[in-house]
């Protein structure tokens, strides 16, 4: 074979094994593959040159250097090319196209019962009340217990009660609280002396079949005054301040009496029903009595006050349960309770 027709060979396969490279590391493997200091091809027959007999090295030097210069200025050239294609590509495919409409943020606001349980905590917090506290895990000693409801005490019957299952001496003996009135004690046993001015924010469990004014998760706020020379004026002046802030002053509020056993006397509040407007016919929301009770109220009975270590004789107090879901109902007219955890946007954006 003769040094031209090899040198011609070598030629077509390096152009050819250029033309296919497409990147940039089938650049570099092309590179080394011909020009690499080590082995490459050209770089050898480089190297030969100065091994020919003399009269051969013109010749051959001056084909091999213009056959280096070919593939050199060839793969600048392949470079070129493979760098504007990527840089085409980049402005097609990858392309921010800012003609598109933007994707819009849409801004969060609080759960309509949050927003109530706040301006509920506001009006008590203007009056006085501090906030306090308390697990939604209770003890059936505070749940029941601490607030005279023994076992098999038919007023257990009042809050189906959904238990944790873990056995202690042989007993359920936790429970997910049905109600935040535990607080009551646990706020009278940590405090040394009165007067104490509490409300209790908090979320109670019931097992219980919903409809659309009972939801097996509720929220509820405590309230718990006591000192020397509390009175039942007291409690409704305050229940009374506090409705107004929140319903305005054109809402009927009643007072019943009512039986709750850590309380004496023991009163349910309720106002006109929003549905109906107090009417009662055939409504569904108040079911025919033109009323919604929204809490439960009453004064500390004073067996509690003595077992937290006061003297009833002189202390007194009184206490007060709302059930914040149904002054969201009441304050919006919204007339079903599962809507509130139904977790729908559509519901839920227009508060
Ligand atoms: N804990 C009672 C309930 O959940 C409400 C209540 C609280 C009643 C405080 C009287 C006093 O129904």
């Amino acid at each position: 074979m003769s040094t031209e027709s090899s040198l011609e060979g070598l030629r077509e396969q390096a152009l050819a094994a250029l033309a296919s490279a497409s990147d940039e590391a089938g650049l570099e493997h092309w590179r080394i593959s011909f020009f690499g200091r080590q082995d490459g091809r050209v770089t050898a027959l480089l190297r030969s040159i100065g091994n020919l007999p003399n009269d051969e090295k013109a010749k051959f030097g001056a084909a091999v250097n213009g056959l280096k210069a070919e593939l050199e200025s060839a793969f600048e050239a392949r470079k070129d090319a493979l760098k504007r294609t990527a840089l085409a590509s980049l402005t097609t495919e990858a392309a921010l196209d800012v003609t598109l409409p933007g994707r819009p943020q849409v801004l969060g606001r609080l759960h309509p019962v949050t927003q109530t349980m706040r301006d509920c905590l506001k009006a008590f917090g203007d009056m006085g009340f501090r906030i306090a506290e308390g697990p939604e895990v209770e003890w059936d000693r505070y749940n029941f217990d601490g607030v005279r409801i023994p076992e098999d005490h038919p007023a257990r019957d009042m809050w189906d009660t959904i238990w944790v299952n873990t056995l202690i001496d042989g007993k359920r003996k936790m429970l997910l609280r049905t109600h935040t009135s535990p607080n009551q004690v646990r706020v009278l046993e940590r405090t040394p002396e009165p007067p104490i001015r509490v409300v209790v924010p908090g979320k109670c469990y019931r097992q219980e079949a919903t409809d659309a004014t009972h939801e097996w998760m509720l929220t509820q706020i405590e309230g718990l005054a006591v000192d020397e020379g509390v009175r039942m004026t007291d409690l409704k002046g305050v229940l009374y301040q506090w409705a107004r802030l929140i319903f305005g002053s054109d809402r009927k509020i009643i007072f019943h009496h009512s039986y709750f056993p850590f309380v004496e006397p023991g009163v349910e509040m309720a106002m006109d029903c929003f549905i109906c407007r107090g009417d009662g016919r055939d409504c569904g929301t108040c079911h025919g009595t033109g009323w919604i009770e929204i809490l439960g109220a009453g004064m500390v009975h004073p067996e509690i006050i003595d077992n937290a270590g006061y003297d009833s004789s002189k202390v007194t107090g009184f206490a007060f349960g709302i059930g914040v879901e149904r002054v969201a109902l009441l304050r919006w007219g919204i007339e079903d309770i599962r809507n509130f955890y139904g977790n729908d946007v559509r519901f839920l954006a227009q508060f």
